[in-house]
């Protein structure tokens, strides 16, 4: 367990700013965690009152960064402040050193590269933090648009967990996406950080 008041730190991008969630967020990323065009894919449902966002601005976000966690962290493009997503890395599995990225973007957003922007920032510093070994990520089939942010980042595509996935009374493909420590440290090399 971390202190109460631990934070991941900040982390600045060509054009995003990554900053841990504040309970003043609630209010504006309602506006966009209302959207169900957002959570087609996802795990979580469109949230129905500022409540739930609340929640996850709040007591998720508090739980997470208490565990040391770069998780949730608050996307928003720079000059603005406010948030328009969420990214972040957690542990899947610990004691196998593997991490897990999660990211979404509110719909106006969308298709300006900040998905990929935003998670090579965090992976970046979950690698060099976390020192995981493997980085995985999720995607229920069918979501075109994650696939190709997890094809930027160089991750490759495991295969198919078929019908692994309840969801909305729905069993889901899951495709398993992965990156080694060692094959981002490759990438980080071409990139010249
Ligand atoms: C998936 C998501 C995060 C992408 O965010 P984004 O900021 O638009 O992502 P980027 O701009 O970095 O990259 C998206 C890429 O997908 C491509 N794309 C978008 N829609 C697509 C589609 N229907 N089919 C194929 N490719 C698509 C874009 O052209 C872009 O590729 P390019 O840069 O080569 O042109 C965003 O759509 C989102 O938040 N969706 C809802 C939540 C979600 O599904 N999260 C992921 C759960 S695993």
């Amino acid at each position: 367990m971390m202190p109460p008041d631990w934070r991941p730190p900040t982390l600045t991008t060509a054009r995003l700013t990554l900053r841990p969630f504040t309970d003043d967020d609630a209010r504006p990323l309602f506006e966009h965690a209302r959207n169900p065009n957002v959570t087609r894919f996802t795990l979580w449902d469109h949230h129905q009152t500022v409540g739930e966002t609340l929640a996850f601005v709040r007591d998720y976000a508090r739980l997470r960064y208490r565990e040391g966690m770069a998780e949730p962290y608050a996307i928003t493009v720079r000059p603005g402040t406010e948030p328009v997503g969420a990214c972040g890395c957690f542990w899947a599995a610990e004691p196998h050193q593997t991490m897990e990225l999660g990211y979404w973007v509110a719909e106006p957003f969308w298709g300006r590269g900040y998905a990929a922007e935003a998670s090579a920032a965090v992976l970046r510093y979950a690698f060099k933090s976390y020192q995981p070994e493997r980085m995985q990520a999720r995607v229920i089939a069918g979501n075109f648009a994650s696939v190709r942010v997890l094809e930027k980042l160089n991750f490759r595509y495991e295969g198919t967990l078929r019908a692994s996935l309840l969801r909305r009374s729905r069993f889901e493909d899951v495709m398993m996406f992965s990156l080694l420590r060692a094959e981002w440290a490759v990438g980080e090399l071409t990139r010249g950080a």
